[in-house]
């Protein structure tokens, strides 16, 4: 810990609870010596268990291998690298730091002793003192342990540990519950101990830990967690980030943004924009009640993280893995000592979940992706098998990406329907119901979910290496008795719930001035100091980003005022314009860069193709004319290619060279893209029997070029005619002396006219519009950047629009028209109206449609609410019949023993007693 990292606190002195008083002591040993038959009568179950339980963690491990083996053996993806390694190897390495408490004679002991531990553990939760006791006890173990370098056996770290899974499963999963009682039992101090370390709940504290140095040891919280035989050793979140910007950590760090979470990447914003259409079409059940339960939320959140990372729509069997990230969470936080007393059989589902998601990434022949990240990082921090990274990263997407935003989500959820979540209870809406808590959402959504997750933590805590040295600094007034060092925890979700910073911290209000200061993602996250929080989680915008689409397929489904759109959506706005320059340019150095092996090893283009065009359809399907088509990473469905010959080469200006189409499917046996062009490109020779190369094209999808229409070879007149509307169309208008006027045509028929408007959009903007008859009248001539025409049409001659530049540099034009049978713009009757129509009737008509606007949304509230209502009475009707039956099952029982009795009674009652 970087010495003179924080600022003086003032905090509560060490607290180690109330001892017990004398009937407490007396009450402990009488429970004890009671509890010894039942020690003694479930011995032959135990033993039964010991017996069977290492068989059955046996087989798991044996399949486990198997499992592993069949993945190395696949190898589908031709991409990877010689280096990727094995994934049987990486499951089967050993265990490393095992201290006394956890060797295998300790843990058949404990096991042995379980029934006895179990008791005290429940006395424990009955008397506080007592547990402060345990607890008082397990602290010495550990630092005198750490402190004379052996790590000795205790029977009271045993209990410690088993106590905490008892307090979790008596308070209903909810940690903060848990740890709000460990601190009141230990004296309800500024911090306690919980078994491996101390742990904070202080928001001040645990904000300067935020921002210091995070140093982590060995696995996440505890030396002695189980380490590597569930978590990967070398994952960013156990790194230290003490070191600079070489070390493991920024690099992990680094590759991660560049790679995949940085807004400017080049999948990142289109795939987000993508992200509510596809969640649309897959869910089956969308309901606030159904994205509350958090099975549901993690498959969700599984398919949108992995669909933001690489592109692929999970199938609903493949997210079910994934999302088991998020379920199986608390097995990959349990002390090894727990996990050894299930002898090791939660280990393998762990290591299990690893091999499975391994497996999806080589299904997806995605395996090229961790290859090339490793090649980025220095020698030093490269790991040596490139399998490696990719359990490591996939273990931080699943551990951190998945879990974290499926619980936010099911807690947004549940305070949607103004119910309490999972993670926290009595949480006050302020005579809030569902109704008005959609509504607060609509208002500021970004809000309400930092509110949710302020309140209900989706992750509850991170830890730092505590020496003594910085104990003494940070004034805490810690014992850590003959150790040098202990583990140092900050307890985000009681943090966020301190009521020294949080005024009335259980009150559900999003408009809170202090909002940002919640230490959710590990700082203070959307606020202007985010720079001071090193290891700010680097998936909050994400996070935000998915729980908002969540939410907005079921709030709004077809759209929604009240959101910030995820994706800006698309118009050519100047900005846009220079993306897409830059993007062009980049396509165009890679085109001509790169030879073809190499963009195929990018996975951004492949040469060599056949083509067949479905004219009608608009589609072309491209293969391979040597076999399979090789995998190409960043070409997917979804992706904007550019389709060329191989003679023609690329030249995005000209459609009779490169056409562009969006992609379709991709299979191994061919490509399937949808285009506007009505024909192939004809290639520098022109004729048939071409070879094409598709490439990857700019990326921004909005920007679609619509080069048919500036190309008047093609002959595409306007793209509608006859009383139809043409949408917006856009084209690039280069410099004055790059080339000549733009013209399109048309034959409007006699009496006709055409409507229209257009917009020059450039650092310069100059030009000049004119609309020549087929006789080479010119009937408008405007010089104007901007500007409208109307123009009625005398001969059935094609026209002429031309667009000339008058300056020198590029500008985009944007136009759109209308062309109009009846010759005037309107229509005949609306001509009669028009000469009745005043403002007064235009106004009442304006108020009419605000009304009717406002009972639509009325309309759509009172449905939303009558669905709250519904769902409420349900449950409530459900709740009821259930115990309706067992009350009935109780009396059944009942009468029948009572029968039983009777008849017994009875019998013994004409019994005769004695023979005389
Ligand atoms: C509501 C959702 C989320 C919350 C509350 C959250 C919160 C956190 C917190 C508190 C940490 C620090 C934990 C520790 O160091 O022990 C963290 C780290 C991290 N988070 Fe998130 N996270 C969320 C979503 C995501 C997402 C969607 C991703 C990306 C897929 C992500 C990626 C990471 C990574 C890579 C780290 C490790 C950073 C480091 O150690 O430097 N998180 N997150």
């Amino acid at each position: 810990m970087a010495s003179g990292a924080y600022a003086p606190l003032t905090l509560s002195a060490a607290q180690t609870g109330p001892s017990m008083n004398c009937c407490q002591i007396l009450a402990v040993i009488l429970v004890n010596v009671l509890a010894l038959p039942l020690q003694i009568l479930a011995l032959p179950f135990q033993l039964l268990f010991i017996l069977l339980m290492p068989l059955v963690s046996f087989c798991s491990a044996l399949s486990l291998r198997r499992r592993a083996a069949a993945i190395d053996g696949r190898a589908e993806d031709p991409l990877v690298a010689q280096t990727w390694g094995s994934l049987e190897e990486l499951l089967s390495r050993p265990a490393v730091s095992v201290d006394l408490s956890a060797t295998w004679p300790m843990v058949l002991l404990a096991a042995l002793l379980l029934p006895m531990i179990l008791v005290n553990n429940l006395l424990a939760i009955w008397i506080p003192p007592y547990f402060a006791h345990i607890a008082r006890m397990a602290k010495w173990h550990q630092l005198s342990a750490t402190g004379c370098g052996k790590v000795l056996f205790s029977w009271y770290y045993w209990n410690w540990h088993l106590l905490f899974g008892t307090l979790i499963a008596y308070m209903g999963q909810r940690r903060v519950s848990v740890y709000a009682f460990e601190g009141e039992a230990q004296g309800g101090g500024d911090y306690w101990w919980h078994g491996q370390g101390y742990f904070t709940g202080t928001h001040a504290l645990v904000d300067q830990l935020a921002m210091g140095v995070q140093d982590r040891g060995l696995g996440r919280a505890a030396f002695d967690a189980v380490v590597p035989e569930v978590f990967p050793l070398d994952s960013i979140i156990f790194l230290p980030n003490s070191h600079e910007a070489t070390s493991k950590w920024a690099e992990d760090r680094k590759v991660m943004h560049d790679f995949w979470l940085s807004e400017q990447g080049p999948n990142y914003a289109q795939r987000v924009g993508h992200l509510k259409g596809l969640v649309k079409e897959s869910w089956s059940n969308p309901s606030l009640d159904n994205l509350a339960n958090i099975k549901v939320a993690s498959v969700l959140v599984s398919r949108c993280v992995f669909y933001v990372f690489f592109g692929h729509w999970l199938t609903d069997e493949e997210a079910s893995v994934m999302s088991r990230w998020a379920r199986d969470a608390p097995l990959l936080v349990t002390p090894r000592f727990i996990h050894r007393l299930a002898f090791n059989f939660f280990v393998h589902q762990c290591k299990d979940l690893r091999a499975e998601t391994i497996a999806l990434i080589s299904k997806h022949k995605l395996g090229h992706v961790f290859s090339t990240m490793n090649s980025t990082f220095s020698s030093a921090n490269r790991r040596k098998y490139d399998v490696d990274l990719c359990n490591e990263l996939m273990f931080v997407i699943g551990f951190a990406g998945i879990g974290g935003p499926s619980r936010a989500a099911a807690s947004v959820a549940k305070f949607l329907l103004a119910k309490q979540s999972e993670d926290q209870a009595g949480v006050t809406f302020g005579g809030a119901n569902s109704h008005s808590m959609i509504a607060l959402y609509k208002k500021d959504p970004k809000a309400f979910i930092m509110e949710t997750c302020r309140i209900s933590s989706p992750v509850g805590t991170f830890t730092t290496r505590l020496t003594a040295s910085a104990a003494k600094e940070l004034g805490l007034g810690l014992d850590l008795g003959k150790a040098q060092e202990t583990h140092l925890a900050g307890v985000i979700n009681v943090s966020n719930v301190d009521p020294r910073k949080f005024p009335e911290p259980y009150k559900f209000d999003p408009a809170r001035p202090n909002l940002p200061d919640a230490l959710t993602w590990n700082g203070k996250a959307f606020s202007s100091r985010e720079c001071d929080y090193p290891r700010l989680c680097p998936g909050r915008d994400l996070s935000i980003q998915i729980v908002k689409t969540l939410a907005e397929v079921l709030l709004c489904p077809s759209g929604c005022e009240c959101m910030n759109p995820v994706v800006q959506v698309p118009s050519v706005t100047g900005m846009e314009r220079l993306e897409y320059e830059a993007e062009k340019e980049a396509v165009l150095e890679r085109v001509h860069k790169r030879s073809a092996n190499q963009l195929v090893a990018d996975g951004t283009g492949i040469v060599g193709l056949g083509a067949e065009f479905d004219r009608n359809a608009g589609r072309i399907t491209l293969y391979w004319e040597y076999g399979h088509l090789p995998y190409l990473s960043e070409i997917s469905r979804g992706r904007t290619v550019l389709i060329s010959t191989v003679d023609g080469g690329v030249d995005v200006e000209d459609a009779s060279k490169t056409i562009s189409g969006e992609v379709e499917s991709v299979s191994s046996d061919c490509m399937v893209v949808v285009t506007q062009y009505e024909r192939l490109p004809a290639g520098r020779r022109g004729g048939r029997n071409h070879l094409f190369r598709a490439d990857l094209g700019p990326n921004i999808v909005a920007y679609k070029r619509q080069p048919w229409f500036a190309d008047a070879g093609i002959g595409c007149w306007l793209c509608c005619r006859c009383n139809a509307t043409c949408p917006g169309l856009f084209f690039e208008l280069k410099a004055k002396s790059a080339g000549p006027a733009e013209c399109f045509k048309a034959t409007p028929g006699h009496g006709h006219s055409v409507h229209g408007s257009y917009e020059a959009d450039g650092p310069n903007e100059g030009v000049l519009v004119t609309l020549t008859s087929g006789s080479g009248k010119e009937l408008f001539r405007n010089a104007n950047p901007s500007g409208r025409f109307s123009i009625e049409v005398m001969e059935e001659l094609p026209h002429k629009l031309c667009f000339e530049s008058s300056v020198e540099e590029s500008q985009m034009v944007s136009f759109n028209f209308h062309v109009d049978e009846h010759g005037d713009g309107t229509d005949h009757h609306d001509k009669e109206h028009m000469e009745y129509v005043t403002k007064e009737h235009t106004d009442k008509v304006e108020e009419l449609v605000a009304k009717l606007e406002a009972k639509a949304n009325d309309i759509l509230d009172q449905q939303q609410y009558a669905i709250t209502r519904e769902a409420v009475h349900r449950e409530t009707a459900e709740s009821t019949n259930a115990r309706v039956m067992w009350w009935t099952l109780a009396e059944v029982a009942v009468l029948i023993s009572l029968a039983a009795f009777q008849v017994y009674y009875l019998r013994s009652y004409f019994e005769v007693k004695q023979i005389v």
